[in-house]
């Protein structure tokens, strides 16, 4: 089966969808509020009709508030996972507002791949601690590129800060107690990669996503400091950080 063959069948890709948001906001409970202030500061600094990269789109989470929020805005998806990318195609299949991408974010020649050169809002989640720092510097150097002059990046991610352990290993222990708690009935990540894995749409693009990554790539997770002194070396003329919680950090970064 090809995967243009995925995108027509007909899965349920909106059960699909729903069920990767419960898995995600598992970890994270607080991630739509992540999504809206993200949304409040695109339309804050680049208006209601953005040209969009979501970088690392995964099933298309970010594009699909964009969307419901903004319909006249159009979007870029771009990632490597072939379930997660059949679950975006077969979700926004004959929206022409939305093309996706697959490439490899640590390609040094990724960005040929987009349909444009330039974004006014280039928007990730919960993926780039996916990259080691290296990798990540030179990503936000692209990144730079692609963001028109007045556009903005952002990123909403894990950010930890090495210089207060104790404060970390507490916040860390009562999430996950938290997390504990709130278990019943919902999947894990290891746990929603079996169900694709058994689904008879989604088995071929899963075999090949754990051939790529295996369960979940190594990365860091430096703290917002760094992802804005970074952003501000690659070219961008302000960073900081538009939202956080004790664990994680919404960094933007105005071209
Ligand atoms: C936890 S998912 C988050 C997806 C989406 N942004 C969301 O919030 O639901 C992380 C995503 O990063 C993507 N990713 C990680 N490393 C990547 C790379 N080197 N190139 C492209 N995508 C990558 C994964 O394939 C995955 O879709």
């Amino acid at each position: 089966m090809t995967d243009t063959d995925i995108t027509t069948i007909g899965a349920d890709w909106a059960a699909w969808q729903q069920s990767w948001d419960r898995q995600q906001e598992w970890y994270m409970p607080d991630r739509e509020e992540r999504f809206r202030i993200m949304l409040d500061m695109v339309e804050a600094l680049v208006g209601p009709a953005p040209r969009v990269l979501d970088l690392a789109c995964g099933t298309g989470s970010i594009t699909a508030r964009l969307f419901a929020r903004f319909p006249k805005a159009t979007s870029t998806g771009v990632d490597l996972d072939p379930a997660l990318l059949a679950i975006a195609e077969g979700t926004f299949a004959g929206d022409d507002r939305v093309t996706f991408v697959t490439a490899d974010l640590k390609d040094p020649e990724w960005q040929a791949k987009l349909p444009y050169d330039s974004y006014d809002a280039v928007l990730t989640a919960t993926a780039l601690h996916w990259l080691h720092s290296e990798p990540l510097a030179a990503l936000y150097g692209q990144v730079a590129e692609l963001v028109r002059d007045g556009g903005v990046f952002m990123n909403a991610d894990h950010m930890i800060d090495d210089s207060t352990p104790r404060i970390n290993a507490a916040e860390r222990a009562l999430r996950h107690a938290r997390m504990d708690q709130a278990k019943s009935g919902v999947l894990d990540w290891a746990e929603w990669w079996q169900l694709a894995a058994e689904d008879p749409v989604l088995a071929g693009p899963t075999a090949r996503r754990f051939e790529i990554y295996g369960e979940h790539a190594d990365g860091d997770t430096p703290p917002a400091e760094w992802h804005a002194r970074v952003l501000r070396e690659k070219g961008f003329g302000e960073a900081r950080p538009v939202w956080c919680s004790p664990s994680d950090t919404l960094l933007l970064a105005l071209k």
